[in-house]
């Protein structure tokens, strides 16, 4: 699939004002400053449509992108950033767990994993939870540029092996690099047999 188009529509606190839920949609969750803004660039092929910063926290509402007038990315606040108070990060986390239970449109979510990390409790705390609450999702790695061929195949196995322990099949899992453009098929692929689907059963 080629992402023809690709419009900013609104950002929202609250889940219940985003776009008429009746399109498919996917979510890209996952610890501040993991790359989520740059894949959604990425993806769409548009350096700016999302708001990138080297600082954490940056991300701060719910962002909806129209793509192709059919369908909807959205890029998410990120989790575990230590440096706002605790007050606002409850908010957010409230904002974000509120968007991921109810939105009704909501087809597979994105987790976004710094490819560069071993298996952080954070993470593996909030696809637990995604687990329990049986919200779609996959895995997706980030700044797979940063290290070697080799070290990427590496830290992804451990990666897998540790959702093993926990998860009786592993979700599915794609390497990408923002930073060299790398990684955008295997997920535009994805999407596309989703939207199939969502046609099929609507
Ligand atoms: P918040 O909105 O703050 O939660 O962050 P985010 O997850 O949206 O991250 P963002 O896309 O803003 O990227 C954070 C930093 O990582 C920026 O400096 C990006 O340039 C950098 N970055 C993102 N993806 C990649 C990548 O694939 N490779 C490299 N080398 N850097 C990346
Ligand atoms: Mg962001």
């Amino acid at each position: 699939m080629k992402v023809q188009e690709a419009k900013y529509v609104m950002s929202n606190s609250d889940y219940q004002k985003c776009p008429d839920p009746i399109l498919p949609e996917y979510a890209f969750i996952g610890r501040s400053n993991v790359g989520k803004s740059s894949l959604i660039n990425m993806l769409t092929d548009k350096k700016s449509l999302a708001k990138t910063s080297q600082q954490p926290g940056k991300t701060q509402l719910i962002n909806h992108y129209f793509i192709n007038e059919s369908w909807y990315l959205v890029d998410l606040p990120g989790y575990g950033y230590a440096k706002v108070s605790k007050g606002e990060r409850e908010k957010w986390e409230k904002m974000i767990g509120d968007y991921l239970h109810n939105r009704e449109n909501l087809i597979c979510t994105f987790v976004l994993i710094d490819v560069r990390h071993s298996a952080l409790a954070v993470d593996l705390e909030f696809m637990a939870g995604l687990g329990e609450a049986g919200i779609p999702f996959q895995i997706i790695f980030t700044k797979a540029d940063k290290l070697k061929p080799n070290q990427v195949a590496n830290q992804v196995e451990a990666y897998k092996q540790k959702l093993s322990e926990s998860w009786e099949e592993v979700p599915v899992m794609y390497v990408t690099s923002a930073e060299k453009n790398e990684g955008r098929d295997p997920i535009l692929q994805a999407i596309e047999t989703y939207n199939q689907t969502f046609e099929r059963t609507k």
